[in-house]
């Protein structure tokens, strides 16, 4: 979850390269931040609770030497957000940064207690830094130290490690959590990922389970988990570089909401042959992964993509006629769950491709024998690295914390490998994949079109915003639709919010129904709109105020029973889920403006979430 950052230089500029690296990883966390340089054999530290802001302020107050040095945006875990609790955490000659969970802390911290080690945090990360401090107060090289401390570890991390003393040295360590080694000219870089140490170079090794590397500034050795030397390639990793920007926008997520018309073409683009109206999925035919003899589609994900996951269902059981069983992954990974012995495909659903509850259960089909594929919005992330198939999404860097181009961006994805399954498994015929294809390419200009909604919903946000607790409602596609509006509002304005399917109403919701409860229905006229519409009557008779999302069709037959209506364009069924994404984004961002809350890094939430 935490963002990790060193640099290991001659050039006496340590305390600007971090900040700089560190504001591209506050997606990963942003509850503190720290960074601790190395000038002439000497350490030093300057931390601060919150946002990374506070930190520069305080580097700007007093400046910190050096031409090394590891910084971190932290994500609390263990112990709360405090600046005692910041890393980088010190012991006498050692300072080190942490990404990832030690779970052997207690015991650890136990024993090092008994030998009067006094603890300053409430950090599981305090115990290692006291761990190496003590080998190496016992005379163990720094290199020893870290090999010995490493074997006493349980638990997932990624570490970048200072010592007093070696100016020309810093040590990594990666199980369970990512970690990069940047390659540059007379210096080297750690990073979490490739966009830490985008700033300096574009040449990076991805470290592999268990490695841990020492750096010299004209240099670096990679050990295994035994601890023998490995080689490890060195990727050319571009357009990781460029730092995202707000442009006009107010908030990030206003620009990335508005961004999908052009999210979704790009997507759209790399599986739909506009000119031949068919569907490719490029690199399938090198993967063995044949669409007729799949009897079952495991689909795994967390969060707003797990949503995804469940709109995709309808898809490839109503499409391609493929059995699916969609799980999110922290509980798919523990539920032990019977795999077919053939068969079986998994699909992982990831925006950031390094949530580590979807990686382990990438890593549980694997073990299992299961073909794999991945729709993942970055194409260097560890689960488009263990796939065998990647879908990317082109929706660019999302910054803001509630995802929203992302999942767009995911839907179009897979809706275009529902067809290609579809038609694979001869499902569909040609007229109909044209047809597919058609309204899949018409939705960037419905986007565009429903974008125009923009100040109307504004305006209904006011509404909505003095709300304590909303209901979402939506039946079929527009289920899952129903829950990422309802988790997209608790997520960015902190109201209570609920999204339920339809038919569910009478066995429980509908007894929060009154004045003060908004219901948000999610229901175009489609095949099942008479019983939303039977739905809708249920909530109107019991006093509820009801915002209903239809089309033109739809509100006529709902008269005037909704208090609020969003008229939405008339749109192909196959597509009109996406496309009912947008209002729903557009209600949950104006309802949190209206509300004053912090939209793009909401309290609490992190945009990786690379802990389980
Ligand atoms: C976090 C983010 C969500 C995201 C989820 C899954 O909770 O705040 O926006 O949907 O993780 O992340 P992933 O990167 O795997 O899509």
């Amino acid at each position: 979850m935490c963002g990790i950052i060193g640099v290991l230089s001659t050039k006496e500029a340590a305390a600007p390269r971090l900040l700089e690296s560190l504001s591209r990883l506050e997606y990963r966390g942003y509850d503190s931040a720290g960074i601790a340089t190395l000038s002439k054999g000497r350490l030093s530290r300057s931390r601060a609770a919150g946002k990374l802001d506070n930190l520069r302020r305080q580097l700007t107050d007093a400046p910190m030497p050096g031409s090394s040095g590891i910084g971190h945006t932290r994500w609390a875990t263990h112990g709360r957000p405090t600046t005692t609790n910041a890393h980088p955490h010190q012991s006498g000659p050692v300072v080190l940064v942490h990404n990832g969970i030690i779970e052997n802390f207690r015991d650890l911290r136990r024993d090092l207690e008994a030998r009067g080690q006094v603890f300053e945090t409430e950090t599981d990360t305090e115990t290692i830094v006291h761990l190496l401090a003590d080998h190496l107060g016992a005379g163990k090289t720094p290199q020893q130290a870290v090999a010995d401390t490493l074997d006493e570890l349980d638990g997932a991390f990624a570490l970048a490690i200072l010592f007093e003393g070696h100016d020309d040295l810093m040590i990594g360590a990666r199980r369970g959590s990512p970690l990069v080694i940047g390659v540059g000219e007379g210096e080297m870089f750690l990073g979490s990922d490739a966009l830490a140490v985008a700033p300096f170079t574009h040449r990076v090794i991805y470290l592999e389970e268990g490695d841990w590397c020492e750096l010299r500034t004209d240099g670096y050795q990679i050990h295994d988990q035994v601890g023998a030397v490995v080689d490890r390639p060195v990727s050319i990793v571009q357009g990781a570089g460029a730092a995202a920007e707000k442009g006009n926008y107010r908030h990030f997520m206003q620009k990335e909401i508005c961004e999908q018309p052009e999210t979704t073409a790009r997507t759209i683009a790399a599986y739909v042959d506009a000119l031949d109206q068919s569907v490719v999925l490029p690199g399938l035919a090198e993967t063995q992964i044949d669409w007729t003899k799949v009897s079952q589609l495991h689909m795994v994900a967390c969060g707003t993509a797990y949503y995804a996951a469940c709109v995709a269902e309808y898809w490839f059981e109503q499409l391609a006629g493929i059995p699916v069983k969609t799980d999110i992954a922290s509980e798919f990974r523990y539920r032990a769950p019977a795999l077919p012995s053939s068969g079986g495909l998994s699909l992982f659903i990831s925006q950031s491709g390094e949530t580590a509850d979807t990686l382990a259960a990438l890593r549980y089909c694997k073990a299992a024998g299961l073909k794999s594929v991945a729709v993942v919005n970055v194409a260097t992330s560890s689960i488009a690295r263990e796939v065998d198939l990647v879908l990317p999404t082109l929706a660019g860097p999302e910054i803001g914390v509630a995802s929203t181009k992302a999942f767009t961006a995911q839907l179009c994805a897979l809706a275009a490998c529902a067809i290609a399954a579809a038609k694979a498994r001869g499902r569909i015929d040609r007229e109909r994949e044209i047809a597919l294809t058609e309204a899949l390419s018409s939705l960037p200009r419905l986007f565009a079109d429903t974008l125009a909604l923009d100040q109307s919903v504004a305006g209904l946000a006011r509404d909505l915003s003095r709300a304590r607790d909303v209901i979402y409602l939506g039946r079929g596609l527009y289920y899952p639709i129903a829950m990422e509006g309802a988790l997209k509002l608790k997520e960015i304005s902190y109201i209570h919010a609920e999204g339920y399917a339809s038919g569910e109403l009478k066995h429980g919701p509908i007894a929060l129904i009154d004045e003060a409860t908004p219901v948000v229905f999610v229901a175009p006229d489609d095949a099942l709109f008479e019983k939303s519409l039977s739905n809708l009557e249920e909530v109107v008779a019991r006093g509820g105020k009801v915002l209903l999302v239809s089309d033109a069709s739809g509100l006529s037959k709902a008269g005037d029973a909704p208090t609020h209506t969003i008229q939405m364009p008339a749109c192909d069924p196959f597509v009109a889920p996406i496309l009912y994404a947008l209002p729903i984004q557009l209600i949950a961002y104006h309802t949190a403006v209206e509300k004053g809350t912090d939209v793009d890094q909401p309290r609490n939430l992190a945009k990786s979430v690379t802990v389980e």
